[in-house]
């Protein structure tokens, strides 16, 4: 069973109304989708993921609301097409449950794990860009240490580098975190590759670039009182939302609905191991002539 993150507190915030039509930026297995879409009367939710196989899991789990929902295939840079392929110029309410799925995560064919061998892949797109194995292998050291220094903050980045390009071609995932361990052995709980891995994925996926694409073109897509949430995983991605919303909020755009980020009760990480990094954020576009406050 799929267990949306932080689903109470992202629907409620998004404040689902039956006649509003809503944007799931990131459907993934259709959670959160569904939880809007039960929510919803005479609305619409458009369901877009950037994962083709994503989406048709989505159509599957949906599937008693689907007279409700639109589907997109496409990046957050194409979210005004998705808007317009619905026939809608704003939504009421924008959701972006960032990063990778578990189901993503855990197939060893998709290549994002070292849990188990596979081809080192690691698009969320399939069909499309470089995969990690290209990235790795054509990457010059500086620049392979660069990068994952800066999207994984891994402070042994110059030496997994040097270790990488030494070991080329890399072949599998597990032949990958195999030169890290090697390169920089086990200091704590975390598996020594976890930061080279996270930053292989969020450079292969360009995930930097799409959150700022998102981040900008977020007020254009959101009506008048239009709220948006987002579930962060990653500090770099929840530091991004937050400069971004305070943002919005010093030019009286927007009115931020957290203070500080939301965290899952323990009781959810509990059940849910997954979650236990998730930090939310909200906020509400201000109406013309409206105070941000
Ligand atoms: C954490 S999962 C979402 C899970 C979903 N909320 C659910 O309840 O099933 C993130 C999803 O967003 C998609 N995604 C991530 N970045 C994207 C982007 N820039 N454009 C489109 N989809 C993206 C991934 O393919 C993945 O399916």
């Amino acid at each position: 069973m799929h267990l949306p993150v932080m689903a109470a507190e992202a629907i409620e915030l998004l404040a689902v109304r039956p006649d509003g039509i809503y944007l799931d930026a990131t459907a993934g297995l259709g959670g959160h989708t569904s939880l809007i879409a039960q929510r919803l009367a005479t609305g619409m939710v458009i369901a877009n993921d950037r994962d083709q196989q994503s989406l048709a899991l989505a159509r599957e789990n949906t599937y008693p609301y689907a007279d409700r929902i639109r589907f997109h295939y496409g990046t957050f840079g194409e979210l005004e097409e998705a808007l317009a392929e619905a026939g809608v110029s704003r939504v009421n309410g924008l959701l972006a449950d960032l990063g990778v799925s578990r189901r993503q995560l855990t197939d060893p064919e998709r290549g994002f794990s070292f849990s188990a061998d596979g081809p080192l892949d690691m698009r969320m797109d399939q069909t499309t860009g470089m995969t990690a194995a290209d990235l790795v292998n054509h990457t010059a050291e500086h620049a392979l240490a660069d990068l994952i220094f800066q999207l994984g903050e891994e402070r042994r980045a110059r030496k997994v580098a040097r270790a990488i390009v030494r070991a080329r071609p890399i072949r599998s995932t597990l032949h990958l975190a195999d030169v890290v361990e090697r390169a920089v052995p086990r200091t704590g709980p975390l598996h020594p590759a976890t930061r080279t891995f996270q930053a292989i994925r969020m450079a292969v996926n360009d995930e930097p670039g799409e959150l700022d694409r998102l981040l900008k073109i977020a007020p254009q897509l959101l009506a008048e009182g239009g709220r948006m949430v987002t579930i962060s995983f990653m500090s770099l991605d929840d530091r991004k939302v937050k400069t971004r919303f305070r943002e919005l909020g010093r030019m009286g755009r927007a009115r931020v609905l957290t203070k500080h980020p939301l965290l899952p009760g323990e009781e959810e990480v509990a059940r849910n191991a997954a979650s236990r990094s998730a930090k939310l954020r909200a906020m509400e576009i201000v109406a013309a002539g409206e105070s941000a406050g």
